[in-house]
């Protein structure tokens, strides 16, 4: 590589971390500083981990929080908290209890990624950051990165999409966010967690050069931008080894070649040894009732004693650990206490309602159906208990409403059900700003929900998708005959709306015969009143995919999920070197599939135009600049997002995974008539290929081209660039 350039992409990627990284200067001697004053059995108190709980018959430890996830004790004499852990990525969870904490919830990951606000996702971020510290919490388990691999995974809400670019940034700005609140934030699941079905035991196999193009790219970008304390090691095996006892994933890659000085903590039930673990790079066993032994309790001691684990691993171990803690003021800012009455519940609905309105998708919009104007007179609204409540996903992440929930008894009794419904209407919301009559049938009754259909102006139909931790979808169709209730709606009735509110991308065979379809993910505690924002058009939809629909299973590089769903312990392998690092939209594109809606798509009440593409080499970083404008006649945030892949003449060389990747974006406000310029500097990395001879990131010569639009399949503008190596 040219001195120079090297120099450049060097400070290039300098200056993402400096900007980003917001840990106090000092962590990390006082860390050193206290290991240095530790005794052997004090280490050890910080690697182990207790569950707030109880479970397989472990009751948990007397100043754990009642039901949360983790419990790992303090050394009072050194000023060492202990860390009271709780999940917190979509809001601050309860584990299975007979009164759960009553919280904010946030719209699923995915909603917060299609809203491609960064701002936005930290604010959401903070929010909840300042909710877990009320409640007595200062670690908080989450920040969730798995990429979309598969439409049907069963945790997708919970995490952030399908690109590694925006998805990192995204779940990054949210862990800055948590972390504001002098909290310890933490990054799951690592790594190539994608799927549920046998998660505990399947084995993915990737080759490095994909798995850091891909999963391990999107944690890298999470981590640069968040900072987290700490690092969530998952279920599976990689390549043949759990990912928590990984040389590979946890000392090679995450420590040693990016720097990583946080540590790492163990999922919850996810150890699996004693000395193999330690050496391969964990850090702490957490919520050990749900392994097999006390791995890093009494074993590990013996284990340091006799030298398998050497000593001076140990004092790693620990030294990470306070080094999270002293970076995000947990020895210095006053104790957690658990008060939940300081909680600003009306300021936290409008900013989970911000991130409904702003990542909900208006995915088809034929004859301006919506928004609904004062022409209507009646609307009926069908299904999705509608007129009580919207749904949530179910598991670790599962927050609970004020109230309980609004609907009860469905779903597993047990783990990871039952449903919760959060009590926010649409159908009042609705009610609440317009003036039509709005009439609710329960859509159980196909012919009924038609009938009740005919007899409307307008027919809303609410179809959802449940989805939980530990279970994977079983197709990508919507469950319990909604295609079919769908289907005899829109027979009825021209004016159909469709309202998703779904973990995952689905089918809809019904599609030519509805006149909108609005996906609102699960759309969170104030999702009620965003949706019904939205279809009045009292807010523009800006949300745009994070994810592609497929048009059905045929598509995808495994159309059957490996494994299998009804045998826990069996061994399963699955093969992500199919599709390698081209997840998603590059997929569709390196296979020239037509998926259903493409990444990026996304319509709204207006208009716009992205015009004037550029793309200039400024001293080894590409910047882009363009113009957008509304053309139409309401107020409007546009997402404009440039594609980039090498030129057909340097298609060859590049050496890349698919024809394009996402190079940038922007999310910009503006009014009718009114256009902005807008200037992008790409990350070197979209440019370039991880090559595992010098392991690391290096751009191959050539000329590369750089399309702007308003979705990957919606291209307005294009510019090439010849950049050197
Ligand atoms: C989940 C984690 C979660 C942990 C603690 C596990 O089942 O996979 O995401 O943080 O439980 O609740």
């Amino acid at each position: 590589m040219n001195k120079v350039l090297a120099v450049a992409l060097a400070a290039a990627f300098a200056t993402n971390l400096a900007t980003t990284a917001h840990a106090a200067p000092d962590a990390d001697k006082r860390a050193q500083d206290t290991v240095a004053q530790m005794t052997q059995a004090e280490k050890m108190l910080l690697v182990f981990g207790y569950f707030g709980a109880e479970f397989a018959g472990v009751k948990p430890p007397k100043d754990a929080i009642p039901y949360t996830a983790g419990y790992v004790p303090g050394v009072p004499r050194l000023n060492i908290p202990p860390q009271w852990q709780t999940d917190a990525g979509l809001g601050v969870a309860t584990q299975p209890s007979p009164a759960p904490r009553e919280r904010t919830a946030l719209p699923s990951g995915m909603a917060t990624a299609s809203s491609w606000n960064t701002k936005l996702a930290y604010e959401a971020g903070a929010m909840i950051g300042r909710e877990a510290r009320l409640s007595g919490h200062n670690v908080i388990l989450g920040g969730a990165v798995n990429l979309q691999r598969d439409p049907r995974n069963g945790r997708n809400f919970e995490y952030a999409g399908e690109d590694p670019l925006l998805a990192g940034i995204i779940t990054g700005e949210q862990i800055r966010g948590n972390q504001s609140n002098n909290i310890v934030g933490t990054i799951k699941h690592f790594a190539f967690n994608d799927q549920e079905t046998n998660r505990n035991t399947i084995d993915v196999k990737i080759d490095e050069q994909a798995g850091q193009m891909s999963d391990l790219l999107a944690m890298r970008i999470a981590i640069e931008r968040g900072d987290p304390g700490s690092v969530m090691c998952a279920y599976n095996l990689v390549n043949g080894v759990y990912a928590c006892e990984s040389d590979w994933l946890l000392n090679k890659v995450l420590k040693k070649d990016w720097g990583y000085k946080g540590f790492v903590m163990s999922d919850w039930g996810a150890t699996h040894s004693t000395t193999q673990a330690a050496n391969g790079g964990l850090d702490q066993q957490s919520g050990w009732p749900f392994d097999k032994s006390m791995y890093f309790g009494p074993a590990l001691k013996e284990a340091v004693d006799n030298g398998h684990v050497p000593k001076e691993r140990l004092d790693d171990m620990a030294k990470r650990i306070l080094r999270a803690m002293y970076a995000n003021n947990l020895m210095d800012a006053p104790q957690p206490k658990v008060e939940p009455e300081k909680i600003d519940f009306a300021a936290h609905a409008k900013v989970t309602r911000q991130v409904a309105e702003e990542g909900s998708v208006l995915l088809k919009n034929a004859g301006n159906v919506l928004p609904l104007t004062a022409d209507v007179k009646s609307i009926v609204i069908i299904g999705g208990h509608a007129d009580k409540a919207v749904i949530s996903g179910g598991g670790a992440a599962q927050v609970h409403p004020h109230g309980g929930s609004a609907v009860k008894g469905e779903g597993p009794k047990g783990f990871p059900g039952p449903i919760i419904w959060l009590p926010s209407s649409p159908m009042k919301a609705l009610q609440a700003r317009t003036k039509a009559r709005v009439t609710y049938v329960d859509g159980k009754d196909a012919a009924a929900a038609a009938k009740a259909a005919a007899g409307a102006d307008v027919a809303i139909v609410f179809a959802t998708q449940w989805a939980a931790e530990s279970l994977d979808a079983p197709s990508m169709a919507l469950p319990d005959n909604q295609d079919a209730l769908i289907a005899a709606v829109a027979g009825a009735n021209k004016r159909t709306v469709v309202v998703l509110e779904t973990g995952n991308p689905v089918t809809m065979p019904w599609l030519d015969n509805v006149g909108a379809v609005l996906a609102a993910w699960f759309p969170g505690s104030a999702g009620g009143e965003a949706i019904a924002r939205l279809l009045t058009g009292e807010v523009n939809p800006s949300g745009r995919l994070a994810a592609t629909f497929p048009a059905s299973e045929a598509q995808l590089p495994r159309p059957k999920i490996d494994g299998d769903p009804t045998s826990r312990d069996g061994r399963f392998t699955t093969d992500y070197n199919i599709e390698g690092a081209a997840v998603g939209y590059k997929w569709f594109e390196k296979t020239g599939k037509k998926p259903l809606f493409a990444f990026g798509h996304g319509l709204s009440y207006t208009t716009y135009e992205y015009r004037d593409l550029k793309a200039r080499n400024d001293g080894g970083k590409v910047v882009l600049s363009f113009t957008v404008a509304n053309t139409g006649k309401r107020a409007g945030q546009a997402v404009p997002q440039v594609y980039v892949g090498p030129a057909p003449a340097s298609a060859k060389a590049a050496g890349w995974e698919a024809p394009r990747r996402l190079a940038g974006w922007d999310k910009v406000a503006l009014q009718p008539g009114e256009s902005k310029a807008v200037s992008v500097t790409v990350d070197p990395r979209m440019l370039a290929v991880w090559e595992p001879k010098t392991r690391d990131w290096q751009r191959r010569p050539g000329t590369y081209e750089f399309t702007l639009g308003g979705a990957s399949d919606a291209i307005t503008s294009r510019t090439t660039l010849a950049l050197p190596k």
